[in-house]
């Protein structure tokens, strides 16, 4: 079954239209003005004309969001968390957190540390498992404008072949985001995302598994990322999302022993972006899908950025936890930046930093290899 955005149903209670057909004000002329009251974002005057729409399964029948701004996989719930606070029908889309095949109790506490220019997390996939979510929550995002990305998880090519199935022709679920970044238990503890191989194996085995539109999540943690991207293009992922966590531990000042309760924990936020940065400018320059870049965005300017090295969407993640209001701000605010710049849409903000012979080391860009 192939998913749209558009296909999604008439709206969530507190959902409003998507950014491009909720805009107030005429097609054309006036300057851009932008009220926000508590977190909804109102545009008036040019930036109502902007096109943000984006599709992230172009050569699938589409995956087509009304803006290119998501929420990242575990910083957002399953959607409903913020419902309060946060006009969920804004967002491009939502990635819910990470799902298994059975549920999980995830790491020993404590999971959660603050670092200078982030955060290191070790939930250690917390979730109910996959026929939980596809009862309690799918009924619910079926009703949605916004399309629910389902993040999976598993330490098989079986098991996540299996939660694909499980979660194709699913009403409410727009497509698969495939964390790979997990032990695989058939190779010794190896992860899927650190292995050209073993990364295209399991995108090809969740491919035969399921029509939804599948994207792939890339981590940072591998010396060269460009032959593990090309290996899951090839093997019939429509986007690829960048970045994973990247790995770290802390030190408990007082016990001077591991602070996490797994001793490893990811990191985020800001601390990120410029290895998230990195990862986009590399890949882009490989790989002809779409990328949706995630790794520190807290305002408009880190969305610019993403854009710049080539992604044509961007996640927000931890910064959610300091603002939740932030992603739908991002919205009108890149149709402002589109507005300004004089541009009918936002791509035009796309690709401009990458080099002009993609993969041709320049002079004055020789990448650094430790
Ligand atoms: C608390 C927390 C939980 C996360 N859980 C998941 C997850 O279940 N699956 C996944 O693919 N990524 C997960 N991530 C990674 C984020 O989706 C994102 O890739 C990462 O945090 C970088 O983006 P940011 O710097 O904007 O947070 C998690 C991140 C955090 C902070």
């Amino acid at each position: 079954m192939v998913s749209t955005g558009a296909r999604q149903g008439a709206g969530a209670p507190r959902a409003v239209e998507p950014a491009r057909t909720a805009i107030h004000g005429g097609p054309t002329g006036g300057s851009a003005r932008e009220s926000v009251t508590g977190g909804i974002v109102a545009i008036s005057g040019a930036a109502a004309a902007v096109d943000l729409t984006v599709d992230l399964a172009p050569t699938r029948g589409g995956l087509v969001l009304a803006n290119p701004i998501l929420v990242a996989s575990g910083t957002f719930g399953y959607g409903i968390e913020y419902g309060d606070v946060v006009e969920v029908g804004r967002l491009g889309a939502i990635c819910c957190k990470g799902t298994t095949l059975r549920p999980r109790i995830g790491n020993p506490t404590p999971r959660v540390s603050e670092t200078p220019g982030g955060m290191l997390n070790s939930i250690g996939l917390q979730n109910p498992g996959v026929d939980a979510v596809v009862e309690r929550y799918a009924p619910l995002w079926a009703t949605w404008r916004t399309p629910v990305i389902v993040n999976i998880a598993a330490e098989s090519v079986a098991d996540y072949a299996e939660i694909a199935r499980r979660l194709d022709g699913v009403p409410g679920v727009a497509g698969i985001e495939l964390n790979i970044s997990c032990p695989n238990v058939g190779r010794g503890g190896l992860q899927f995302a650190i292995d050209e191989s073993a990364a295209g194996a399991v995108t090809a085995a969740v491919r035969r598994a399921t029509d939804l539109p599948l994207l792939v999540k890339l981590s940072p943690n591998v010396a060269d990322v460009r032959p593990i991207a090309r290996a899951i293009a090839a093997a019939g992922a429509d986007a690829l999302t960048a970045i994973n966590t990247l790995s770290g531990i802390a030190v408990s000042a007082d016990r001077r022993r591991p602070l996490l309760g797994n001793v490893f924990g990811g990191l985020s936020g800001p601390a990120v972006k410029p290895v998230a940065l990195r990862v986009v400018y590399e890949v882009r320059q490989v790989v002809d899908i779409p990328i949706v870049a995630i790794g520190g965005v807290t305002e408009l300017a880190d969305v610019l950025d993403f854009l710049a090295v080539g992604a044509v969407a961007v996640q927000v993640g931890t910064a959610i936890f300091a603002d939740p209001a932030l992603p739908v701000r991002l919205v009108g605010q890149l149709a402002e930046a589109a507005a300004r710049a004089g541009h009918a849409s936002y791509r035009p903000f796309i690709g401009t930093a990458l080099p002009a012979k993609p993969g041709v080391p320049s002079a004055k860009g020789v990448e650094y290899r430790p």
